[in-house]
């Protein structure tokens, strides 16, 4: 697990939303790809070390595809139960999501406002500080999202064509994406339409959402290339440490 990381200046409660029942049809391996072994361990076990290693993360909710009920179980056993929660997810990534927040809309008190950082469980390369940056960018902006320059040139698809889009104002947008608990539920509970991250659901429906620096290595691990790269960089990670 990596080294602890603090954050004092927040009393507010900080709790984790991490999806992980999708299908990885685009991967297409035995196992859904967050109890994929990499480096030493699944998948989602180094997502989830990243956030118990910030001191402020009060707990997480993991969401689970529900055919491998024992499995995520398994994988999750050694962790502390009041830290880490399993709860079954939805039919897409946003209803997964929501799953999460109902949870979490049940066992916590929304009183003390508390805040909500949502990270996919396949972007298993997220550092501690990372989590720690979104969530101390918290305390100054509504609702916020890790985001990096966009390298590639982009071309959009026209009628008659491609157009090639100014790279300069583009971002990949990333995850850990940070809210108030009680805001993002509601725009959740409001939605009409598929979104595939939280921000464009919440910049649809509330308000708009600022970027923080991401950092390049947080890949999302979605095709077998993926794959390969996320643990070569968890490897170095382990010698270098
Ligand atoms: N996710 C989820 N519930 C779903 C679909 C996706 O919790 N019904 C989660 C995935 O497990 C993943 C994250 O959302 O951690 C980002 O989704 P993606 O990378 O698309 O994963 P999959 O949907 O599993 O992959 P694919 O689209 O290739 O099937
Ligand atoms: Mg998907």
């Amino acid at each position: 697990m990596p080294s602890s990381v603090s954050q004092r200046s927040s009393e507010r409660p900080v709790y984790a939303i991490i999806p992980a029942a999708g299908a990885s049809v685009r991967l297409g391996a035995a196992l859904p790809k967050p109890l994929l072994e990499l480096a030493g361990q699944p998948i989602l076990c180094w997502t989830i070390d990243a956030f118990l290693a910030v001191d402020s993360i009060t707990a997480v909710t993991v969401l689970y595809k529900e055919d491998y009920r024992r499995e995520f179980e398994q994988a999750l056993s050694h962790y502390p139960k009041d830290r880490v929660w399993l709860t079954p997810g939805g039919v897409d990534r946003q209803s997964s999501v929501r799953c999460g927040l109902e949870h979490l809309g049940r066992v916590s008190d929304l009183s003390s406002e508390p805040f909500v950082l949502v990270h996919d469980a396949a972007r298993c390369l997220i550092k501690p500080e990372l989590v720690l940056s979104v969530s101390a960018a918290l305390k100054h902006k509504r609702a916020v999202t890790a985001a990096v320059p966009v390298t590639d040139t982009i071309k959009q698809s026209t009628a008659d064509g491609y157009k090639t889009l100014d790279r300069g104002s583009l971002h990949a947008i990333q995850t850990p994406q940070g809210f108030r608990l009680s805001e993002l539920l509601e725009a959740h509970r409001s939605v009409e339409g598929l979104f595939t991250d939280d921000s464009s659901l919440f910049e649809s429906f509330v308000a708009p959402v600022s970027l923080i620096d991401g950092e390049r290595s947080n890949i999302k691990v979605t095709t077998p290339s993926d794959l390969v790269a996320a643990e070569a960089f968890l490897r170095s990670r382990l010698l270098n440490n």
